[in-house]
């Protein structure tokens, strides 16, 4: 299994210019509370790439973990230099720690796995993974030559959407695939935070760990071993309280989480956003 940290920051809060996100970015960084960061060519068209790129200057490259995602439609002979090499120079730097598949639309699993392992052998990327495959594309990707090299799968997972334990968290386990979690905070659009603030049990737990909802759904998450958690703040106080859940053990809470968020008892298809 790769190694890589346990928690990162995600840069979908950077879509519009917002300099207070990317003042609590590098400061939340220096500060070593987080080394891993998060972005996608798709989001702001490049913006976030250009804002991380800010946020990276004033930081030791060496300190950051970074993964970027390549647009389906990009992941073709004549988009994928094209996209890796702009992503790059968006960025500020010569090299991206993970590129991932933004999700699998109609590209050509064959020609990606190729392509990324080019770019390995480049020095261009370290690793490579994709994100948004549920079980079937994922035996789809085994299945042709070098597909197998796929390190990480980032998918939606937080405490209101627990549909992938019932079987792509065993199929990565097994095929030594790392998940990476996307919303675990439940984004801003789905509302799921704002269902975990008004849970009871949720309540409960964090008045006895002194833990906010938002620390309780990362540390969730972050109860699956060897899983990487992402979650995204423009607050730097926000990121500070969040990441209390990286510590936090909920295993003697779990049954009475699983009584407002029961585990799936059947095939949930990969719900995305
Ligand atoms: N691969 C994919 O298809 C995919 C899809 C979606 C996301 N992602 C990645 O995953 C990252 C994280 O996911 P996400 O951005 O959807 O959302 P998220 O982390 O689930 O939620 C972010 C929202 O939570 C709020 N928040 C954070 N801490 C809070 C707190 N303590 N109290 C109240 N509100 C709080 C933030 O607002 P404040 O700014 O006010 O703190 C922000 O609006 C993204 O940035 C992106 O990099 C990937």
């Amino acid at each position: 299994m790769i190694n890589m940290p346990e928690v990162g920051l995600g840069t979908t809060v950077f879509w519009n210019r917002n300099e207070d996100a990317e003042e609590a970015m590098g400061r939340a960084v220096n500060e070593g509370l987080v080394s891993l960061i998060d972005t996608a060519e798709m989001y702001g068209t490049g913006r976030s790439e250009e804002a991380l790129g800010r946020v990276l200057s004033r930081c030791r490259r060496e300190d950051i973990y970074l993964v970027d995602k390549i647009l389906p439609q990009n992941a073709t002979k004549e988009g994928f230099g094209r996209s890796l090499k702009r992503s790059l120079m968006r960025l500020g730097t010569d090299y991206i720690d993970l590129y991932l598949l933004h999700w699998r639309e109609k590209a050509d699993l064959a020609f990606v796995a190729d392509a990324m392992n080019d770019a390995v052998k480049d020095g261009l990327i370290l690793h490579w993974g994709v994100s948004n495959f549920d079980v079937s594309d994922m035996e789809d990707l085994f299945a042709v030559e070098h597909g197998s090299d796929c390190c990480v799968d980032q998918v939606l997972y937080n405490i209101c959407h627990r549909g992938i334990e019932y079987d792509l968290l065993p199929w990565l386990k097994e095929h030594d695939v790392r998940p990476m979690s996307y919303s675990t905070l439940g984004s801003a659009s789905t509302g799921d935070l704002k269902r975990c603030e008004c849970d009871e049990h949720i309540r409960r737990i964090g008045e006895e760990m002194g833990l906010s909802p938002a620390a309780i759904m990362l540390a969730f998450d972050l109860r699956t071993h060897d899983l990487t958690a992402l979650f995204s703040s423009s607050t730097y106080k926000h990121i500070v309280s969040d990441l209390k859940g990286l510590y936090a053990d909920l295993d003697p809470y779990m049954a009475e989480l699983d009584k407002s968020f029961p585990a799936p008892c059947g095939k949930v298809p990969l719900e995305k956003i």
